[in-house]
């Protein structure tokens, strides 16, 4: 695990997004595991910025979101997918039809889960996994008490996360109670995983997912036995962290190398 601290979210999102565009660059046929919520919009800025430039192209490039909530479709704009097109595809090269979001009006969940991991695994598996971390720790939506070894499922989402996310709804009546979301298991077959946690409600969540035990009461902490794992963290996010200067020490050489 790496922990990149910065001042800034903005910041820490260009880091995170040198090395979403190495990948890009390295290669073109990239596939991409993509996240929702507040957090990772200055990385989708970011990258934004690097397509119009040129820098970069999504053009071959695949993508399967974490997530979505149950019941929403595709076009009800808290959806994830409407998320994922106002947010970052609508802005980028990105080919549509490559990029994919559960369907949260699918008839039968489990058929629809099962086709969403066959097509991941048949597209090579994900390069890159994008995520960011709830006020209890969890990734996608793996709350706490998920297991470890879960796989893409209906789920549902503890009163807090529905707290959380009733900030986009009109009414607090409206947040969806239930999603599907790929598992623990799921995530962590991600060859490389970027964890964004960005203000002081993130700070127990990283602390727990970095310097707990390994629990399903937190279920980031299982990407501590993630091989290929960086944190991008702001100053407030990482402020309960123990070890900080040492992660400060070690991250900046680890990153350079990575970008060299
Ligand atoms: P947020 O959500 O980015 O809106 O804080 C993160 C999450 O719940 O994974």
């Amino acid at each position: 695990m790496e922990i990149i601290i910065c001042k800034t979210k903005e910041e820490a999102s260009r880091k995170a997004a040198d090395l979403v565009a190495a990948l890009l660059k390295a290669k073109p046929k990239a596939v991409l595991g993509l996240a929702t919520g507040s957090t990772p919009v200055p990385l989708y800025q970011a990258l934004i910025k690097d397509c119009a430039a040129g820098k970069i192209s999504f053009k071959q490039a695949k993508s399967w979101n974490l997530d979505e909530y149950w019941g929403l479709a595709p076009t009800h704009d808290q959806s994830y997918r409407y998320f994922m097109d106002t947010n970052l595809f609508d802005h980028v090269d990105i080919v549509k039809k490559n990029t994919h979001v559960l369907n949260g009006l699918a008839k039968d969940w489990r058929k629809e889960v099962k086709a969403y991991e066959a097509a991941i695994a048949k597209a090579g598996g994900i390069d890159l996994q994008v995520l960011g971390i709830g006020s209890d720790g969890h990734i996608a939506f793996n709350e706490p008490g998920s297991s470890l070894a879960s796989r893409t499922r209906l789920v549902s989402l503890t009163p807090q996360t529905v707290k959380d996310n009733s900030r986009f709804f009109k009414k607090a009546a409206d947040v969806p109670k239930q999603a599907l979301s790929m598992g623990v298991s799921s995530i962590m077959e991600a060859k490389r995983i970027v964890l964004l946690a960005f203000g002081a409600n993130k700070a127990d969540a990283v602390k727990g997912a970095v310097e707990g035990g390994v629990s399903q009461f937190c279920t980031a902490s299982a990407l501590q036995m993630h091989p290929d794992c960086w944190f991008f963290c702001d100053a407030a996010a990482a402020a309960k962290l123990k070890l900080k200067k040492y992660y400060a020490w070690r991250a900046e050489e680890a990153l350079k190398a990575e970008l060299a």
